[in-house]
């Protein structure tokens, strides 16, 4: 490093605004290894606690982004937009989005993450796929692209790779809570896609990574000046995750679900938040003039099959098993599935999708550690919402588990993550901001 590790630290420590030459210089370090752990660690809680002005923001963005390769797509023609969600519990809108928007003549290149606690990951939804290949190289990723439409890869080393050490020292370090490192972090991954446009989904609520409605708008705002101070064009909805997304949550039954709604049996809740996010992508894609001209081409699409298309095209192209379009028993199933039953009469009181999600990590459809191995077939599919009406006997939900116990267990915990009330609780608005 050009400058001394400890006198930039202290720099940020004592409240002090970094350089972008200085900031750039950090990064460096955090690649090739110059900047030691301690100094790592130190850096960010000096971050964390300091904060960073707008402009560090995204002079940090920047030089993580270009910690790596940037991938570019000379021979796609269309608009590029991602979309990127901060996670959720039930959240499969990637899964759905991505081939509609398609549909309307964007192109969107989504390099997407695993999941880890609760918030599944749309890569391991993919991996449910039978022979499903997220390990793209960037030049079959662009290839995948440009014949279809969008692409769909998992992170490789080569994209961002600062962002690597530098979360996981945020996740050892007790410094994940940064507005200025989760912008940058969100960031840095999707500009090296080679995108001309993102649409972020900034969710809310008990199973979110902001809880709290104010930090997630302050999260929202950062990741719009950033983006656009980085040269892209932004757009954000602020959605809520105080109630999980659609019905089913693990992998496999998150995907079955999407692969009905692609048919057009789709959960209210996740048609709403698809289209809302699809139309800010086309949006800002400039492929139509105004929301409801976009959102009615989008129904179009939906509805008449051409997204189910473009599915199919790209589950070829990325080696998928075409046969779940037809059938989803090809998908898998877990051995045991076990229906909970309302113990009273009245209303659903609530659904928490914190807990929910916590119950699919614990029968083994998610990770505690990043080393975990999912199971991609157990999980819970809700029969009911929050404010449906109740009868005792109703079955509320179904557990899929690997064993008796395991259901049994997770069926107890279901119940009690799902109260029954005297008095009909409305769900919170989904769309709760838009930014744009
Ligand atoms: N997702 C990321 O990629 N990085 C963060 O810091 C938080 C969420």
């Amino acid at each position: 490093m050009q400058h001394h590790p400890a006198r930039l630290i202290a720099k940020k420590r004592d409240g002090h605004e970094l350089t972008t030459a200085e900031i750039q210089d950090l990064i460096g370090g955090v690649v090739d290894g110059s900047l030691g752990d301690a100094q790592l660690g130190a850096f960010l809680m000096a971050v964390c606690c300091i904060g960073m002005s707008p402009q560090e923001t995204a002079a940090l963005t920047l030089a993580m982004r270009d910690s790596g390769r940037v991938l570019q797509h000379p021979r796609v023609a269309r608009p590029k937009i991602d979309k990127h969600s901060t996670g959720g519990v039930g959240d499969k809108v990637s899964l759905l989005l991505a081939p509609l928007v398609a549909a309307a003549g964007v192109a969107v290149p989504m390099v997407s993450g695993r999941g880890l606690g609760h918030t599944g990951g749309t890569i391991d939804k993919l991996a449910a796929l039978p022979g499903y290949r997220t390990d793209l190289s960037p030049e079959r990723f662009g290839e995948v692209l440009e014949a279809c439409g969008y692409a769909m890869m998992a992170p490789s080393g080569e994209l961002a790779p600062a962002d690597r050490r530098m979360y996981a020292t945020r996740d050892i370090s007790g410094t994940v809570e940064s507005i200025p490192l989760i912008t940058s972090s969100i960031l840095a991954k999707k500009l090296a896609e080679g995108i001309d446009g993102l649409v972020m989904d900034v969710k809310c609520g008990r199973a979110a990574f902001m809880v709290d409605r104010d930090d997630a708008f302050a999260l929202m705002d950062s990741l719009c000046a950033v983006g656009r101070a980085a040269g892209i064009r932004m757009a954000a909805l602020l959605t809520d995750m105080d109630h999980p997304l659609g019905l089913a949550l693990g992998n496999s039954l998150e995907v079955a679900e999407v692969l009905a709604a692609l048919e057009g049996q789709c959960p209210d809740d996740l048609r709403d938040v698809t289209l809302a996010l699809g139309t800010e992508m086309l949006l800002l894609a400039g492929v139509c003039a105004d929301a409801e001209t976009a959102m009615a081409n989008l129904q179009r699409l939906w509805r008449d099959g051409v997204a189910r298309q473009v599915f199919r095209h790209n589950l070829e192209l990325q080696g998928g098993d075409p046969r779940v379009l037809d059938d989803a028993n090809a998908l898998g199933r877990a051995p045991c599935v076990v229906a909970v039953e309302a113990q009273g009469t009245g209303f659903v009181a609530d659904v928490d999708p914190l807990r929910l999600g916590q119950i699919v990590v614990d029968l083994g459809g998610g990770r505690r550690q990043p080393s975990d191995r999912i199971d991609p077939h157990v999980g819970i599919v809700l029969k009911h919402v929050l404010g449906d009406p109740v009868r005792t006997g109703d079955v509320l939900a179904f557990v899929h588990a690997r064993t008796r116990t395991d259901a049994e267990a997770a069926a107890a915990r279901v119940l009690a993550a799902m109260p029954i009330g005297e008095e009909r609780r409305k769900r919170r608005p989904l769309v709760q901001q838009r930014m744009a």
